[in-house]
Protein backbone atom coordinates (compact mmCIF):
# COMPACT_ATOMS: atom_id res chain seq x y z
CA UNK A 1 0.00 0.00 0.00
CA UNK A 2 1.10 3.34 -1.01
CA UNK A 3 0.16 6.79 -0.50
CA UNK A 4 0.41 8.71 -3.63
CA UNK A 5 -0.44 12.85 -3.78
CA UNK A 6 -1.29 14.36 -6.75
CA UNK A 7 -0.29 18.38 -6.69
CA UNK A 8 -1.22 20.21 -10.09
CA UNK A 9 -3.02 23.55 -11.18
CA UNK A 10 -6.14 21.14 -12.36
CA UNK A 11 -6.84 20.46 -8.64
CA UNK A 12 -8.23 22.75 -5.85
CA UNK A 13 -5.73 21.19 -3.44
CA UNK A 14 -3.73 18.27 -3.50
CA UNK A 15 -5.64 14.57 -3.49
CA UNK A 16 -3.52 11.45 -1.64
CA UNK A 17 -4.98 8.19 -2.79
CA UNK A 18 -3.89 5.03 -1.76
CA UNK A 19 -2.30 2.90 -3.99
CA UNK A 20 -1.32 -1.13 -4.70
CA UNK A 21 1.44 -2.40 -6.57
CA UNK A 22 -0.52 -3.99 -9.27
CA UNK A 23 1.64 -3.45 -11.93
CA UNK A 24 -0.91 -0.31 -13.31
CA UNK A 25 0.65 3.08 -14.08
CA UNK A 26 0.08 6.50 -12.35
CA UNK A 27 -1.66 7.71 -15.69
CA UNK A 28 -4.43 4.95 -14.56
CA UNK A 29 -4.50 5.86 -11.60
CA UNK A 30 -5.14 9.44 -12.09
CA UNK A 31 -7.64 8.61 -14.32
CA UNK A 32 -9.50 6.23 -11.81
CA UNK A 33 -9.55 8.64 -9.29
CA UNK A 34 -10.77 11.61 -12.13
CA UNK A 35 -6.89 13.43 -11.83
CA UNK A 36 -6.67 15.20 -14.83
CA UNK A 37 -2.96 14.74 -16.27
CA UNK A 38 -2.84 15.92 -19.58
CA UNK A 39 -2.23 12.50 -21.34
CA UNK A 40 -2.27 11.67 -25.35
CA UNK A 41 -0.82 8.56 -26.92
CA UNK A 42 -0.70 6.15 -23.63
CA UNK A 43 2.54 4.77 -24.94
CA UNK A 44 5.60 6.55 -24.00
CA UNK A 45 5.78 8.45 -27.31
CA UNK A 46 4.45 11.97 -27.11
CA UNK A 47 5.92 13.22 -23.80
CA UNK A 48 2.25 14.94 -23.04
CA UNK A 49 2.00 12.74 -19.56
CA UNK A 50 5.17 14.43 -18.14
CA UNK A 51 5.26 14.18 -14.23
CA UNK A 52 8.02 15.21 -12.02
CA UNK A 53 8.23 12.50 -9.15
CA UNK A 54 9.42 13.32 -5.10
CA UNK A 55 9.93 10.43 -2.85
CA UNK A 56 8.68 10.79 0.17
CA UNK A 57 9.40 7.53 2.68
CA UNK A 58 12.30 7.06 4.20
CA UNK A 59 13.80 4.62 2.33
CA UNK A 60 16.01 4.33 -0.34
CA UNK A 61 13.64 4.58 -3.26
CA UNK A 62 13.13 1.38 -5.09
CA UNK A 63 15.12 0.86 -8.38
CA UNK A 64 13.10 1.29 -11.44
CA UNK A 65 13.16 0.18 -15.78
CA UNK A 66 12.71 2.45 -17.59
CA UNK A 67 11.04 1.78 -20.94
CA UNK A 68 13.52 2.48 -24.39
CA UNK A 69 10.39 4.76 -25.52
CA UNK A 70 10.62 6.02 -22.04
CA UNK A 71 14.43 6.91 -22.52
CA UNK A 72 13.63 7.98 -26.02
CA UNK A 73 10.81 10.98 -24.87
CA UNK A 74 12.27 12.33 -21.57
CA UNK A 75 15.56 12.79 -23.60
CA UNK A 76 14.16 13.98 -26.95
CA UNK A 77 12.30 16.72 -24.36
CA UNK A 78 15.59 17.43 -22.25
CA UNK A 79 14.14 15.75 -19.08
CA UNK A 80 16.83 12.97 -19.03
CA UNK A 81 20.32 13.73 -19.04
CA UNK A 82 23.14 10.64 -19.67
CA UNK A 83 23.82 11.76 -16.02
CA UNK A 84 20.68 11.10 -14.42
CA UNK A 85 20.22 7.91 -17.00
CA UNK A 86 23.31 6.29 -15.82
CA UNK A 87 22.48 7.11 -11.90
CA UNK A 88 19.56 5.28 -12.81
CA UNK A 89 20.96 2.44 -14.61
CA UNK A 90 23.53 2.09 -12.41
CA UNK A 91 22.85 3.18 -9.24
CA UNK A 92 19.04 2.42 -9.03
CA UNK A 93 18.70 6.19 -8.59
CA UNK A 94 14.79 6.94 -10.34
CA UNK A 95 15.26 10.28 -12.54
CA UNK A 96 13.14 13.02 -11.27
CA UNK A 97 10.66 13.38 -14.15
CA UNK A 98 9.05 10.40 -15.33
CA UNK A 99 5.94 9.63 -18.15
CA UNK A 100 2.82 8.67 -16.06
CA UNK A 101 2.35 6.49 -18.80
CA UNK A 102 4.92 4.57 -18.32
CA UNK A 103 5.48 5.05 -14.56
CA UNK A 104 4.12 1.88 -12.84
CA UNK A 105 2.97 1.99 -9.63
CA UNK A 106 5.46 1.03 -6.36
CA UNK A 107 4.64 0.28 -2.84
CA UNK A 108 6.33 3.66 -1.97
CA UNK A 109 4.79 7.05 -0.67
CA UNK A 110 5.05 9.68 -3.46
CA UNK A 111 4.45 13.02 -4.54
CA UNK A 112 2.99 13.63 -8.70
CA UNK A 113 3.61 17.21 -9.84
CA UNK A 114 2.39 18.40 -12.96
CA UNK A 115 1.10 21.22 -14.60
CA UNK A 116 -1.46 20.73 -16.33
CA UNK A 117 0.18 21.42 -19.68
CA UNK A 118 0.99 18.65 -21.91
CA UNK A 119 4.67 17.49 -21.88
CA UNK A 120 5.55 20.64 -19.23
CA UNK A 121 6.64 19.70 -15.91
FE1 LIG B 1 2.02 9.99 -24.52
FE2 LIG B 1 2.39 9.32 -21.93
S1 LIG B 1 0.54 9.84 -22.93
S2 LIG B 1 3.88 9.65 -23.46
Amino acid sequence: MANVTFSGPTLPKNVTVYAVADNKTLLSLAKKHEIAIPFQCQDGECGSCLIKVTYLGANKPKAIHLTDKEKLTLSVNGKLSKAVLEQAEVNDVPPTYRLACQYLVQDEDILVEFTGEPGVE
